[in-house]
């Protein structure tokens, strides 16, 4: 067994899976960050590991720091360094990764090839779309929709670059000149995807995966709204909530086996069509609709902040999946525990967030505050100076309530947001019985 784990990234999310990994006693954490998160800096202090700061895209430099450190098992987490190849250097070298490659992470950064595997695998969930290197034929397939469609970059743009006819877009002319700007500004770098627009509730679902078997996780609400009710700007996403079990309020167990079989497809067909195996935690963002289940991107990584909320009810300790995961093929024998409570994670964010963050403030938590509230924080961008804890330019803080129920899950995420002072904010409303009630409201009218 592996001991001395490396960790890639430094948000709430990777601050959940160092806190994860370190369950398992014996293993030490190794963290390679970008800026100092306090919480994994803290985790690699007292498990007998270490940390370094440097450019978390820059593969040779984390693998030669990963060589010296002598590290067994290493876990590259955010999007952009997958696509940067830190698994693949990583691999040269003989460090075993519980993540994907770069081949195999394509399936997120290059949305139009997983709409192709998808077709190509006859895949269920896929929504009609077209694939635009030019203006070539564009305005006309827009027409063909009736003007009601998604415009989305081919490449990664950090979650922000989709838009959508009646939220970010007014209208089918809206969404020529968008796809227009995405081609010729280079948004994203490859090209631009129309895609029906679709109506209904979104959800999350993860899966462990190591490249033949997929273990799934329960699934998630994340919010990726800036505004209360669900309005304004797309964020990175402002928080989420599961609902204890694998289900969610609007979503039963058929439509979750049907999601998690679109995963399993989608893993089998990249396989067969590219013989590339994915190793590591597969995202699908689905779309419950009147028509059934669609799949509206799958990504190569723990959500954030759906990791927040999964990981946190995961009772198979963390350390012990990412072996399997790096060994391939193993995954089948395992049986991984969750526990039944519900969670709801609230992200504090910057003043001015998501448009143009504040400059940087101290901001300051009362343990004793947090204390009684019985909330977990997690620390995303934020820098620690001697003085104390900085905003930056990004989420700062999230915040995890846990409950035999959403109701009180939610009560101790609001409580342990309220711990924390300075130029911050969040959407009081996620996991509230209203704000949930709205979504069961919204599925029970699409199906009529
Ligand atoms: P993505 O970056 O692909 O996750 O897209 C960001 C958001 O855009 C999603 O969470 C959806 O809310 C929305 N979106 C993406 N594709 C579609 C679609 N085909 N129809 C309606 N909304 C979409
Ligand atoms: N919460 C959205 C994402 O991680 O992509």
């Amino acid at each position: 067994m592996a001991s001395k784990f490396l960790l890639v990234g430094n948000g709430a999310r990777e601050h959940a899976i160092a806190q994860a990994l370190c369950r398992r006693k014996d293993v030490k954490l190794y963290a390679y960050m970008s800026a100092r998160n306090p919480g994994i800096e803290e985790l690699c202090r007292s498990s007998g590991g270490s940390m370094a700061l440097g450019n978390i895209h820059a593969p040779a430099p984390i693998a030669e720091w990963a060589m010296r450190m002598g590290i067994e098992l290493a876990f590259p987490s955010p999007d952009a360094v997958l696509a940067a190849g830190v698994s693949d250097e990583l691999l040269k070298r003989n460090i075993r990764v519980a993540s994907p490659t770069k081949a195999a992470s394509r399936i997120e950064w290059d949305k139009a090839f997983l709409r192709q595997l998808m077709e190509q695998g006859r895949v269920s969930g896929c929504p009609k779309y077209g694939f635009f290197k030019s203006t070539d034929g564009l305005d006309g397939f827009i027409d063909s929709m009736g003007g009601l469609v998604a415009v989305k970059p081919v490449g990664l743009t950090g979650g922000k670059g989709v838009a959508v006819v009646g939220s970010q877009l007014r209208d089918g002319g809206e969404a020529k000149s968008y796809a227009r700007a995405v081609l010729t500004q280079n948004i994203g770098g490859q090209g631009v995807i129309i895609e029906e627009r679709l109506e209904g509730e979104e959800f999350t679902l993860q899966a462990f995966c190591d490249g033949r078997a997929l273990l799934p996780m329960p699934a998630v609400q994340d919010h990726k709204r800036a505004n209360v009710g669900d309005s304004g700007p797309n964020t990175g996403g402002m928080g989420s909530y599961s609902g204890g079990g694998h289900l969610l309020p609007f979503l039963n167990q058929t439509h979750y086996e049907e999601a998690f079989k679109i995963m399993q497809k989608v893993a089998r067909i990249l396989d067969l069509e590219t013989n590339i195996r994915f190793q590591g935690v597969m995202y699908g963002q689905f779309m419950l609709t009147r028509n059934g289940i669609y799949l509206i991107e799958i990504n190569a990584r723990f959500g954030d902040p759906e990791a927040i909320n999964v990981l946190a009810l995961l009772k198979t300790p963390l350390a012990d999946i990412f072996e399997r995961i790096s060994q391939g093929g193993h995954l089948n024998k395992m049986k991984i525990r969750f526990s039944k409570d519900a969670s709801v994670v609230k992200y504090l964010v910057p003043e001015g967030y998501p448009a143009k963050a504040a400059t940087p403030s101290l901001i300051s938590i009362d343990a004793k505050k947090l204390k009684s509230s019985k909330a977990e924080l997690y620390y995303a961008t934020v820098d620690q100076r001697p003085e104390g804890i900085y905003t930056s330019t990004s989420r700062s803080i999230a915040v995890l309530g846990l409950g035999k129920t959403i109701a009180e899950a939610e009560k101790k995420a609001e409580a342990g947001c309220l711990a924390v002072s300075g130029p911050v904010w969040h959407r009081p409303d996620i996991g509230t019985k209203e704000l949930i009630e709205k979504k069961v409201e919204h599925v029970r009218q699409l199906r009529g």
